[in-house]
């Protein structure tokens, strides 16, 4: 069973008004959730009481919904509510995707994480803590996360098994344009494809971290990556991380964050999930070079490098564990809200 949420408004209280507002808020609700009458099976509205010329309920028989138990209520007199607003809470059988609610004309002031367009812009240095931010913040807002690094690692994985040297441009933009780089969700994690395939844990690898660097750097590589991140997320509300999301990808995103750690902490951070993952013999030192290293090939490459946007707001992790971080992200986002 799914349930999905909705709400409107109306200007005045005629019937015509309620039959009108509730008639596009179903259909609105019916079109984002891919619903048919059979597939709803019960439908609730709640008034506020300044409506009393009809019942929300009746436009939803005569919009098709003859099938499903209809019930209307009165809500309480609630001071500062909302006025002249209808709630619907619609219960669902067999919608396959994540349900979608639905706030229309005043209402959608009462859910502005949806209806704003919840789109999140994390960037930042290798080892800042953005992707596990992102996840938290993605499970929190119920949004999709998009790991964009991931791509620039698939593309270096091709470039690898072609045994293609990241620094032949040439070479290397001809493999990632012949390439099928794209990621699929499971229960909500990402994965990442390479022509089909699935190399979530592959590009894992320390090795691919500085290949994907440099094949990042490439003018074509960028483009074609770009281009995909864009349509991921004008579908969906999202949180991507990345070098150039707040700068290039998206740089309209309302709500862009600059994630950064000392480089040090970073390469402690970066040791210890390799460590979970199996991969031992990288000793703090080298991982911390390579880390600046990584930085300043991320930062002083010619096309879109790192660089935190200037409407970006710059969160310092060095001393923040990941529960006060996302406590402080979702603090900024509820302020601009
Ligand atoms: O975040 P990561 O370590 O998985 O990223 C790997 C490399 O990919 C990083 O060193 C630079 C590049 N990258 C990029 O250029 N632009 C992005 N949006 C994401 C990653």
């Amino acid at each position: 069973m799914n349930f999905i949420r909705g709400a409107t408004t109306i200007t005045e209280d005629t019937p015509e008004e309620i039959r009108a507002a509730t008639e596009e808020l179903l259909r609105a609700i019916a079109r984002e959730n891919n619903l048919d009458g059979d597939s709803v099976r019960a439908i609730i509205f709640s008034t506020t009481q300044d409506i009393y010329s009809a019942y929300p309920a009746k436009a939803a028989r005569e919009c098709g919904f003859e099938k499903a138990a209809l019930f209307s209520a009165a809500e309480p007199l609630i001071e500062g509510a909302l006025p002249l607003c209808i709630r619907v809470m619609i219960f669902a059988e067999g919608v396959l995707q994540r349900e979608k609610h639905v706030y229309l004309r005043k209402a959608a002031a009462l859910r502005k994480d949806i209806s704003v367009g919840l789109t999140i812009a994390l960037d930042g240095p290798a080892g800042s803590g953005k992707s596990t931010i992102a996840k938290a913040l993605a499970a929190a807002y119920d949004i999709l996360y998009l790991d964009t690094g991931a791509m620039y690692r698939a593309c270096a994985l091709c470039l690898k098994r072609q045994n293609i040297s990241p620094d032949d441009a040439f070479a290397a933009a001809r493999a990632v344009a012949a390439a099928d780089i794209g990621v699929r969700y499971e229960n909500g994690a990402q994965r990442t494809l390479l022509d089909g395939e699935d190399v979530s844990e592959e590009i894992r690898k320390n090795e691919i971290s500085m290949m994907a660097s440099t094949v990042a750097k490439i003018g074509a590589v960028r483009e074609k990556m770009v281009a995909a991140q864009r349509k991921i997320a004008k579908s969906q509300p999202c949180v991507l991380d990345g070098r150039d999301i707040g700068t290039t990808v998206l740089p309209d995103a309302p709500f862009k964050f600059f994630i950064t750690a000392d480089a040090r902490v970073r390469a402690q951070r970066r040791l210890k999930e390799l460590e979970e993952r199996g991969q031992t013999g990288i000793d703090l030192e080298t991982l911390t070079r390579e880390i600046e290293a990584r930085d300043e090939q991320d930062k002083n490459r010619e096309i879109s490098p790192l660089r935190c946007a200037a409407d970006a707001v710059v969160v310092d992790t060095s001393r923040l564990n990941i529960e006060q971080t996302v406590a402080l992200i979702r603090e900024k986002i509820q302020e601009k809200i």
